[in-house]
């Protein structure tokens, strides 16, 4: 096939996101260019994500449109990759458009199976036959090479890159999917990760997002060494021509993180960023999910984060209406979050995932409507928090990397008002909007901070 087209798009997370950009850089050597619409496309890859039912349920109404797609172009390839692939394997077989079901870990053997499909005509299916069983050697090998071949996760504009540092995750929370999915902890070879972030970095890279579901419990043994997160950070910040070194995403870790929250302080290339899920505020509940602290914990954490480093913005994620839930329960996650003093929080609805711990054993028996209310309350109350938060930012220059145009007009009347509305992000993860060339995208900008909402610092450039 000549001039072949693939079509790919991510459902999930950060991890979700850069397989599928190593995805893409491997069909591109083998001669694909990418579409950014399935009409056109001779092979479409969903990325899926099974965190929640909604994210599966729009991968199954786009799957609904490939099929009628398929009815004028036969020759079409549907493969679905990521979580949601290794969660339901075969099953995916009985939608007969989809041709591929490639689970996480088979991602290097992807563009082969492609091209089985096209020369046989035949369906294959590629998952984890255990996906709990610790991965041989072999399997992290392949997809450690297959990482570094294809690492092409420097955004050309942006000149951001997220490296992997681990994969899977050990937690168990009880309520998530991630560890049936993504399989047990893994962590990648320090100088593995140094060479990779010294690669993307020659290649123009400014800023570096270390991944991993649970970040900081990175652990690597080398002999007598153990390495963990603070080593990486105080390792990766040799690299000259890096500026900011960032990760995502972390769990309350009593024993290790105050030498994580040490070494934040005294690098300073580390951005004083912070993203740490408490999922809710009352203790009971989080006895129920199988979360390893107390409410009290959790705020003694932050504490210690910001006795290192005072000026440290804390992100985070909380689940409403888990099985249970009281108005007591959910009251005393609503004076967590006013205690915790975010920069941010991401709340998000229970959904039952099918297989884990809650969903086994606990009915999802708090009404839509109420599980509703306290999302948008929690995020009523955070909003109030982030908007008195931001304020300390008012009249401050900023230093920003700037992202590119920003999509929506925002209601920023400053001055360069011939020159586009740019997004940028502060070191703390703030969002800056203001006025200035495109050709700031990639770079680093200062930014006089005139207006600050909840979400966004509007500036003018300095
Ligand atoms: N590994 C990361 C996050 C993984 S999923 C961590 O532990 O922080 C991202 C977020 O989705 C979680 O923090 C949690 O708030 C939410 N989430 C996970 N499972 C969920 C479920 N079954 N229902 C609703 N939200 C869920
Ligand atoms: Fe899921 Fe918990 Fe692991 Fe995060 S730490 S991925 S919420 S099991
Ligand atoms: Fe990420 Fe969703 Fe999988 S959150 S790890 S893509 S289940």
């Amino acid at each position: 096939m000549k001039d072949k087209k693939l079509y790919i798009k991510s459902f999930g997370c950060q991890m979700n996101k850069l397989d599928a950009g190593l995805v893409t850089a491997a069909f591109e050597e083998d001669g694909y260019s990418i579409t950014d619409t399935e009409d056109n496309a001779d092979v479409v890859l969903f990325n899926t994500c099974s965190v929640r039912a909604n994210a599966e349920n729009r991968v199954h109404s786009r799957i609904g449109y490939i099929g009628h797609l398929k009815k004028t172009r036969p020759h079409m390839v549907l493969g679905i990759i990521g979580c949601m692939a290794q969660r339901l394997g075969e099953e995916f077989l009985k939608d007969t458009a989809v041709d591929i079901v490639c689970g996480p870990s088979q991602i290097p053997d992807l563009l082969g199976m492609v091209n089985d499909v096209i020369s046989e005509r035949k369906k294959i299916v590629s998952v984890c036959a255990d996906v709990r069983e610790k991965p041989d050697a072999t399997i992290s090998e392949t997809l450690d090479e297959f990482e570094y071949a294809f690492d092409s996760s420097k955004d050309q504009k942006t000149n951001q890159a997220f490296v992997r540092v681990m994969r899977g995750c050990n937690n168990f929370c009880s309520y998530c999917i991630v560890p049936f999915v993504r399989g047990p902890e893994v962590s990648r070879k320090p100088q593995q990760i140094f060479d990779q972030c010294k690669k993307l970095v020659d290649e123009g890279a400014k800023q570096i997002t270390l991944l991993g579901q649970t970040v900081n419990s990175y652990e690597y043994s080398a002999g007598e060494k153990t390495y963990r997160l603070p080593d990486l950070l105080e390792m990766l910040s040799e690299i000259d021509s890096l500026k900011w070194l960032r990760f995502i995403t972390s769990y309350p870790n009593l024993n290790h993180d105050e030498d994580l929250f040490k070494a934040m302080g005294e690098l300073d290339k580390v951005c004083p960023y912070l993203h740490m899920p408490a999922q809710s505020g009352s203790d009971r509940i989080l006895k129920a999910m199988n979360r390893h602290y107390s409410a009290q914990q959790y705020l003694d954490q932050l504490a210690v984060a910001r006795s290192y480093v005072p000026d440290i913005a804390i992100a985070g994620d909380f689940i409403v209406g888990f099985p249970g839930e009281t108005d007591e329960d959910f009251e005393a996650t609503v004076e967590l979050v006013k205690k915790a003093n975010y920069k941010n929080i991401f709340a998000f609805k229970y959904s039952p995932r099918p297989g884990t711990k809650t969903d086994k054993k606990l009915e999802d028996n708090i009404p839509e409507e109420i599980k509703k209310l306290r999302n948008n309350e929690l995020l009523k109350v955070q909003e109030q928090i982030s908007a008195e938060y931001n304020k300390r930012y008012e009249g401050k220059i900023l230093e920003v990397l700037v992202e590119g145009p920003s999509k929506k007009a925002h209601l920023n009347k400053a001055q360069n008002a011939n020159n586009p509305q740019l997004i940028a992000r502060t070191a703390t993860d703030h969002i800056v909007v203001f006025n200035g060339p495109e050709s700031l995208a990639g770079n680093f900008a200062q930014v006089e901070i005139e207006k600050t909402m909840p979400l966004t610092l509007f500036g003018n450039l300095v």
